[in-house]
């Protein structure tokens, strides 16, 4: 959670500050500030709201400034408000910090700072930090940090700048992310890559518990022990305009029509010459360690982990293995039964999230081997993990979450036919019908997409109610989590999902004349079973919304409206069928004049516990 920006060179550092706070809004807004040394002295400009409240008090003044650190927030420790929002500052004014994360000991630090004299303004754990390099400051801001680091305890990715220190700012992260952006005579710091894209593609990371100083010299990294570390940059070839929205009203309606590219890309190079297999190159699981493996453990949150409960049918169907899928903040918590023939596959799009990177390092600490799947290069669950496959998704800034679920779904296919050619479940032929049949998945995905006025119309005709329920049966049953979660969170209309088997035990008695219920009906051999649940829910006069593969007179007849997704086998339908649900969400959310990208409450990478 929380954003930070940083900027050191010849351009206005607040310009270049409040652009990159915009391109990190996603990941916080309650609250934005910036702290920046105006003519040599440090100036901090913070503002409860939106970071267009901000960027309007800083229009009021004309400044001149070449270095500065910046902060957009998702509240944790303190409501939103203006004293409340970053940067904080220490006693003497001198010393402005920005933090994303969670100091867990900061009680404690607070009040033995408080008896030493310091006196806070704000009720965040961020401002211990502040004060705390006031007073282990002796004359090196970057020796003072880390004297500070050794004395917290929890997550943190902060930038530190100093009146008494013009030309420098102070860095450092652990378990939450930060980026350092190297330009010509520049430096930047973000929360993640595409905040850096237009002004630089040279980007270093920076590793948990390392510290970094930048200055006109240059950058240099340290790690705790005060160790310098050789650090090289790395080119970072994303398209910038796949970070930008580029004429759609809003990043999540452009994100949900990328899905076929994103598709196209996930496939692409990780097929065999003759297009029939799965072949990921570089990925260290050969078949005999695939092979190896007893149980499966699927371990993720939200979007993601509805994406686990579709890979465990995908993987128990195709390479009869036990899988199991747990949410990650109940894993890490539950001692699990684990051992080294657990395979543990954690899902991420961001690769930051807190819960997944506990549950990961957890399952690493158990000895068990873990495969990640995520869409961001370079994160902190990438970098962890054993084996990584990436969903070449691009970046994701909407907080709701597309794009990275149906490549997720796809790579757990994918992983599906590796695992069951590993273990000789599958015939080469079935293999190769059912990566034919993901090949053309991208082009079904714009069939849908140019159906998307019809789902327009009927979300403005629903978008009133006050409750939306979904049912399924088999995979459309983890279809419908994810179609629930999609309404809630953008629309904020009440809305469940049930295995349509459930209804009869308890949710029924919630059907009534009108409300609307979203049933997915595209698992062939459930079908008739879905029919009569559809009845149910009819007989007590809800308002069925069908989404059926291909043409099904059983389902239309007994629906009242009907969404058709091209005919695929049923295996593979979910990569279709939640498209029209992502889109009912968007067009409800949109007929309400909800914020789609930045929902309340919410924010997109949730890195904190
Ligand atoms: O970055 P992650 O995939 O780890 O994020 C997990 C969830 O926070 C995320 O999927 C969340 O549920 C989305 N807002 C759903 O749209």
């Amino acid at each position: 959670m929380c954003g930070i920006v940083a900027y050191l060179g010849p351009r206005d550092a607040v310009s270049v500050l409040i652009d990159g706070l915009k391109r990190l809004e996603y990941r916080g807004y309650d609250s934005a500030g910036v702290a920046f040394l105006n003519e040599g002295s440090l100036k901090v400009l913070k503002k409860e709201g939106r970071i267009a409240a901000l960027e309007e008090q800083l229009n009021s003044h004309k400044w001149n400034s070449r270095i500065g650190i910046g902060h957009t927030r998702w509240a944790t420790h303190g409501r939103p408000s203006d004293v409340n929002a970053h940067p904080h500052l220490d006693c003497s004014g001198k010393f402005a910090v920005v933090h994303n994360g969670i100091i867990e000991n900061y009680g404690e630090l607070k009040a033995s700072l408080e008896k030493r004299g310091h006196h806070f303004v704000s009720e965040t754990d961020t401002e211990v930090l502040a004060h705390l390099v006031e007073e282990a400051y002796q004359g090196d801001l970057c020796a003072a940090v880390r004297s500070v680091l050794r004395q917290v305890r929890g997550s943190y990715a902060l930038a530190v700048l100093s009146e008494h220190e013009p030309g420098k700012i102070v860095a450092a992260r652990k378990d939450s992310p930060l980026v350092l952006g190297v330009g010509k005579g520049e430096f930047f710091l973000a929360s993640d890559i595409p905040a850096l894209l237009p002004y630089t593609r040279e980007v270093c990371l920076l590793g948990d518990g390392e510290v970094a100083e930048i200055s006109g010299d240059g950058f240099r990294v340290l790690n705790g022990d005060g160790v310098f570390l050789t650090r090289k940059t790395f080119h970072v070839d994303w398209d910038q305009e796949a970070a930008e929205r580029g004429g759609y009203p809003h990043f999540m309606l452009k994100e949900i029509c990328e899905q076929p590219r994103a598709l196209r890309e996930t496939l692409g190079g990780r097929l065999t010459p003759d297009g029939a297999r799965i072949s990921f190159e570089k990925l260290g699981l050969r078949p005999e360690v695939l092979k190896s493996f007893q149980r499966i453990f699927i371990v993720a949150c939200g979007t993601a982990y509805h994406a686990g409960l579709v890979g465990k049918y995908v993987l128990e169907k195709l390479a009869r293995i036990p899988v199991e899928v747990d949410l990650a903040s109940e894993f890490r918590y539950r001692n699990p039964i684990l051992d080294q023939q657990t395979l543990v596959l954690v899902i991420s799009q961001s690769g930051e999230t807190a819960d997944t990177l506990a549950a990961l390092r957890e399952a690493r600490h158990r000895g068990c081997q873990v495969l990640a799947v995520t869409n961001v290069v370079g994160s902190s669950v990438a970098r962890e993990a054993d084996h990584v496959i990436y969903t070449w998704a691009g970046p994701e800034i909407a907080v709701a979450s597309t794009k990275a679920y149906t490549t997720q779904l796809l790579v757990l296919y994918m992983i599906g036919l590796l695992f069951a050619e590993a273990r000789e479940t599958i015939e080469p032929e079935e293999a190769a019908a059912i990566v034919a049949h993901l090949k053309v998945l991208p082009e079904k995905v714009e069939m849908i997409l140019e159906e998307r006025e019809l789902i327009r119309e009927l979300a403005d005709r629903y978008s009133c109610c006050k409750d939306v329920f979904f049912i399924g049966r088999g995979l459309d049953y983890a279809v419908a989590l994810e179609g629930a979660l999609k309404l809630k969170e953008i629309s904020y209309i009440h809305a469940e999902a049930y295995a349509a088997g459930e209804l009869k035990h308890g949710t029924l008695a919630l059907i009534e004349k009108g409300v609307p219920v979203v049933a997915l009906a595209t698992q062939e051999e459930l079908l008739e079973k879905m029919v009569s649940n559809i009845k149910e829910v009819k007989a007590r006069e809800g308002v069925i919304i069908s989404v059926c593969c291909g043409e099904k007179r059983e389902v239309e007849e007994a629906s009242d409206h009907l969404i058709r997704i091209p005919d695929v086998p049923s295996f593979v339908t979910p990569i279709l069928s939640v498209v029209p649900l992502q889109l009912l969400a968007y067009y409800m959310a949109a007929a309400r004049g909800c914020d789609i990208d930045k929902p309340r409450n919410l924010a997109k990478s949730v890195t904190v516990e």
